[in-house]
């Protein structure tokens, strides 16, 4: 039989304790001396009909982290179950990535995003990245790596990632100037997650939409927008058979692709602008992978589309999220961020002549944003579909920047999580920012 195995990996701060946890005693039984079956692993039982309705209920899965971390601390370090015919399993010590890494093919295989699937599609798209399997993602995925991956290409677009940061920091400074107290306090969300949109939009297509500012124009809230709503609607859907929820949630699927459709329509207006430039002069500077891609002609348009539609949508939130919660940390710990602070001003010089020593003179900031991914991780799953055999704890499983601001919290209790896509605050910290003199 033929098995489809996934294996989740947890990087966060509670789960690295459990192999103690366990020795603490909790239900969970140690793994045997000898090879066992796979029906040997733990299992993880729950009622998938009252699993379904809750999911319909609460639309969603919010809690998911916390309900795989409770199962982890019963079952021990490996546990299975079943999402219909489907066997999955569960790990999250980094020897068991490891090892899972190691028997990876050069075609890794992951589930199907089948919302994000659907809508390709029903809508005649190709799939990027993100979406594919196989030789197809193979074939996309090493035409990307030298314009979008490469340490040669990182060079070339962090001066833009630089540029839209110090505009996205004189747009705050001047809010902050703006009120009487001299101070701005706010909910950093919104404004993060439009800084990462103009930032993406530029290293992308070599253009700005102008959303650090106050007025945006109707196409940019309407594609923002959609954005939002895209995240939304997936979780609403993805952990529910398709053959269910195009009964009971027609107006999600309508919604979810909606919003797919502006995104798409978007990322067709950019390439389309880029082309006919590129058509009409060859342009010497760089300006965006985009544009890249489009000049090599590795790539079809209708490829350079679906991975660019993809490569949206994957920079806004996981951007956005880590941002705001190493501001709170900093915020809540301003001996770290005040070492920060110096760190920048001593590196400021150097990086302001060229902006690619970012990368390597401000090591503190660098391991304060790995730590609030470790804390935070806003990517909390990692899937696979092993294809070949594999044994794991003995039981065998078969193929199948802020240099010129203090900033301040009152908040001193942690901020919760929630699941949504990505794992999110559940509500965003307010912040003060305030000028350092
Ligand atoms: C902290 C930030 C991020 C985290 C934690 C994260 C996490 C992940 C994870 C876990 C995967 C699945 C990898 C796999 O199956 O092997 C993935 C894939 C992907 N991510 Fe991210 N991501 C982040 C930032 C970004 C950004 C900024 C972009 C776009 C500019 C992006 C675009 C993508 C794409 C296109 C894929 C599919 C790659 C492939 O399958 O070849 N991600 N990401």
């Amino acid at each position: 039989m033929a098995l489809r195995v996934k294996a989740d990996v947890w990087l966060a701060r509670p789960w690295q304790c459990l192999r103690k946890t366990r020795a603490l005693g909790t239900t969970a039984t140690l793994a045997p001396n000898t090879l066992q079956p796979f029906e040997a692993i733990p299992q993880y039982s729950r009622n998938r009909w009252l699993k379904m309705i809750q999911i319909l209920r609460e639309q969603g899965q919010e809690n998911l982290h916390l309900e795989m971390h409770q199962a982890f601390q019963e079952l021990g370090p490996i546990f299975r179950y079943s999402i219909g015919r489907t066997q999955v399993v569960s790990v999250m010590l980094p020897e068991d990535a490891e090892k899972l890494h190691q028997v990876e093919s050069t075609h890794p295989r992951r589930m199907h995003l089948e919302p994000w699937v659907a809508h390709r599609e029903h809508r005649g798209l190709r799939c990027g990245v993100f979406l594919l399997n196989g030789p197809e993602w193979h074939f996309n995925r090493l035409r990307l790596n030298p314009n979008v991956l490469s340490p040669k290409a990182v060079q070339k677009f962090v001066p833009m990632v630089d540029m839209v940061a110090r505009d996205f920091l004189e747009a705050l400074k001047k809010r902050v100037f703006q009120n009487a107290r001299g101070s701005l306090t706010m909910d950093a969300q919104q404004s993060l997650f439009n800084y990462s949109i103009e930032a993406s939009n530029f290293v992308l297509f070599g253009e700005r939409l102008g959303l650090l500012g106050h007025d945006l124009s109707p196409g940019s809230l309407k594609f923002i927008h959609a954005l939002h709503s895209m995240f939304k609607t997936t979780t609403q859907l993805m952990f529910l058979p398709r053959s269910l929820t195009r009964w009971t949630s027609t107006q999600v699927w309508k919604e979810h692709f909606e919003a797919w459709d502006v995104i798409s329509e978007y990322a067709n207006r950019c390439i389309r602008k880029v082309h006919q430039e590129l058509r009409l002069g060859n342009p010497q500077t760089y300006s965006g992978i985009v544009a890249e891609l489009i000049a090599q002609g590795a790539l079809s348009l209708d490829a350079i589309r679906a991975n660019s539609i993809e490569l949206t949508a994957g920079s806004v939130d996981t951007t956005a999220f880590p941002l705001v919660m190493t501001l709170f940390e900093l915020a809540r710990n301003p001996d770290v961020q005040q070492a920060i602070r110096q760190e920048s001003l001593a590196a400021e010089a150097s990086i302001a002549a060229d902006p690619q020593r970012a990368m390597t003179d401000l090591p503190l900031l660098r391991a304060a944003l790995k730590e609030t991914l470790r804390l935070y991780p806003v990517g909390g799953f990692l899937e696979r579909i092993l294809s070949s055999d594999l044994a794991l704890h003995n039981y065998h499983v078969p193929a199948g920047v802020l240099k010129s601001f203090r900033v301040e919290t009152l908040r001193q209790e942690d901020v919760q999580m929630v699941y949504r896509f990505v794992l999110m605050p559940s509500s965003s910290p307010l912040l003060t920012f305030r000028p350092v003199s």
